[in-house]
């Protein structure tokens, strides 16, 4: 199997090392799929093909039933995610006090709908149902932060502060940030 990116065949076998350690800590048994799959996206940040392909053959599954148990549970990817996810609450208590609002503001930021990943691979947009912070709505949470009791301004200083972090200018987040309280 050749390499997604065009690499010849030393770096592919490179690219394989993790997974190859991954494999090598579960029996080869379809059992043993979805410890697998998680580690290997933990590893590559999702599930390209090239990488199922080589799950499959390990387990001795078809690529297809493979596929199927990816497709299946919503915590796979099949896409490249950002180093940062946004998830939008649009539960009953966020819809109420303006999650729609906020939602359109932050797609305007970052140039993509729900379900998107910018260009940059820098974020992921998601929508979630509540995600039991209803007394700080409308609510997001970027990776583990929680920002509560959001509006339309306050969206592009909390998503350059990802950015910034990202670049280490910024001090850590806190597990419920600022805004939320
Ligand atoms: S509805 Fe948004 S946190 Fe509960």
């Amino acid at each position: 199997m050749g390499c997604v990116c065009g690499h010849g065949k030393e770096s592919y076998e490179k690219y394989l090392e993790p997974l190859r350690e991954i494999l090598a800590c579960y029996s080869p048994e379809q059992a043993s799929l979805i410890p697998i799959l998680q580690e290997a996206q933990e590893q590559y940040g999702y599930l390209p093909k090239d990488i199922l392909g080589e799950i499959a053959d390990s387990l001795q599954m078809s690529l297809a039933k493979v596929y199927g148990v990816v497709t299946f549970y919503t915590q796979f990817h099949l896409e490249p995610r950002g180093k940062n996810v946004v998830r939008v609450c649009t539960g009953t208590a966020c819809h109420v006090r303006g999650a729609a609002e906020v939602l359109k503001a932050i797609e305007d930021e970052l140039g993509v709908e729900s379900g998107g990943t910018t260009e940059d691979l820098e974020f992921t947009l998601e929508t979630v149902a509540c995600i039991g912070a209803c007394g700080l709505a409308p609510v997001i949470m970027i990776n583990d932060d929680t920002h509560g009791r959001l509006s339309p301004d306050k969206v592009a200083a909390i998503l350059d502060s990802y950015r910034e972090k990202q670049a280490g200018a910024v001090p850590e987040h806190g597990a419920v940030a600022a805004t939320a309280v």
